[in-house]
């Protein structure tokens, strides 16, 4: 049965214990607190423990973002897990995800977008409740970004960190489903920008699982003029100003990308969620993470209007509003 809304029932997060500091990084490359700091603003990141995988982030993500619905396992019923780091190569880690859950019943599947990965499962999420697929997702954005960095390349390595976030989505109808939930959402891609971001293996290519290579400062700039386009464009499409903008939640790459997309948007950056100084870029990961953050600590309540908006290899990006 279709609903005609779709609304987030709860959130969660995870990040594993290990912290690495900018002090610890300049211990591994020739870097300095400083210079991480004034770049990116990122001064700690996550590392997932040796044998801890993406599915173990994500299942901890998971059951907190189902213990804040109020929900049980049991009543998802599709597992969607956004993670350009996989347990392996197949089955999807959303698969072993449902499973180490207890769910028997829906189906699971991963959705390869990068650091896009959660916006874009947060727009494919929606049309498959409203249009009658499921009813009840556990959507979650998990990466180990740690296992496919070249740990000797400073310009990269300093940059990322593991976690995971999730949200449970739910249809709903009647005037609940007039007051809240996901208004629109815009996704875009374009290939030709390839060399710019990209890991340097996979199965088909290399049998390799390859390291991430990037070209910072031609995707710091695709990332302001991309990210501020899509954001104008879904709020145009559903009628909304960046002034009407409650919170904007974007994907925590680097501070100076999150500043100078909300000055070209005339967004006041009070209403920006930035989290990146505690975990760094965790990819599919960065936008729940940071929603976790603002809804637990009472920033986002009930009303608010809620723009999530991420880009990432590919490129990929996208931007989804949601009234809280
Ligand atoms: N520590 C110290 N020095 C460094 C480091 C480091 N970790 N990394 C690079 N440098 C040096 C460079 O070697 C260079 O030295 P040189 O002048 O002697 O050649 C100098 O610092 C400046 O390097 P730039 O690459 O010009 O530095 P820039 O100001 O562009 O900052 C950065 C680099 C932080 C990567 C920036 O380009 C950026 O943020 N880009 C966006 C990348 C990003 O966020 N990607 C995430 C994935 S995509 C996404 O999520 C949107």
């Amino acid at each position: 049965m279709s609903a005609s809304r779709t609304i987030v029932a709860g959130v969660g997060s995870y990040l594993p214990a290990r912290i690495v500091t900018n002090a610890d990084m300049a211990k591994i490359v020739d870097t300095s607190d400083d210079w991480i700091v004034e770049r990116t603003g990122i001064r700690q990141r996550h590392i997932a423990a040796e044998g801890e995988c993406t599915s173990d982030l994500a299942i901890a993500a998971g059951e907190r973002a189902l213990a804040n619905a109020g929900m049980a396992a049991d009543d998802i019923d599709m597992v969607i897990v956004a993670t350009a780091t996989p347990d392996e190569t197949f089955p999807a880690t959303a698969v072993t995800v449902q499973s180490r859950l207890g769910i028997t019943h829906g189906g699971a599947f991963d959705l390869q977008a990068v650091c896009s990965g959660f916006v874009y499962g947060f727009g494919v999420a929606d049309n498959l409740i409203r249009g009658g697929l499921a009813r009840n997702i556990l959507l979650i954005g998990a990466e180990t970004f740690s296992r496919i960095l070249d740990w000797e390349d400073r310009t990269t390595c300093v940059l990322f960190g593991d976690g995971a976030g999730a949200v449970v989505l739910k249809g709903e109808d009647g005037k609940a489903a007039e007051q809240r939930g996901i208004i629109g959402t815009r996704l875009r891609s374009d290939g030709s920008k390839h060399d710019l971001l990209y890991v340097d293996g996979g199965p088909s290519k290399t049998q390799t699982v390859g390291k991430l290579r990037m070209q910072g400062k031609e995707v710091f700039r695709y990332a302001v003029t991309n990210l501020s386009e899509i954001v104008k464009e879904v709020l145009e499409e559903n009628g909304l100003e960046s002034s009407d903008v409650d919170w904007i939640v974007p994907h925590q790459a680097n501070r100076r990308i999150l500043d100078a997309t909300a000055r070209k948007l005339a967004i006041d950056p009070d209403k920006v969620v930035v989290t990146v100084q505690d975990h760094g870029n965790t990819s599919a990961a960065s936008v729940p993470l940071a929603l976790d953050q603002a809804v637990s600590d009472g920033r986002i309540k009930p009303g608010d209007l809620v723009l999530l908006e991420a880009m990432g290899g590919g490129f990929t990006w996208g931007a989804s509003l949601v009234r809280w």
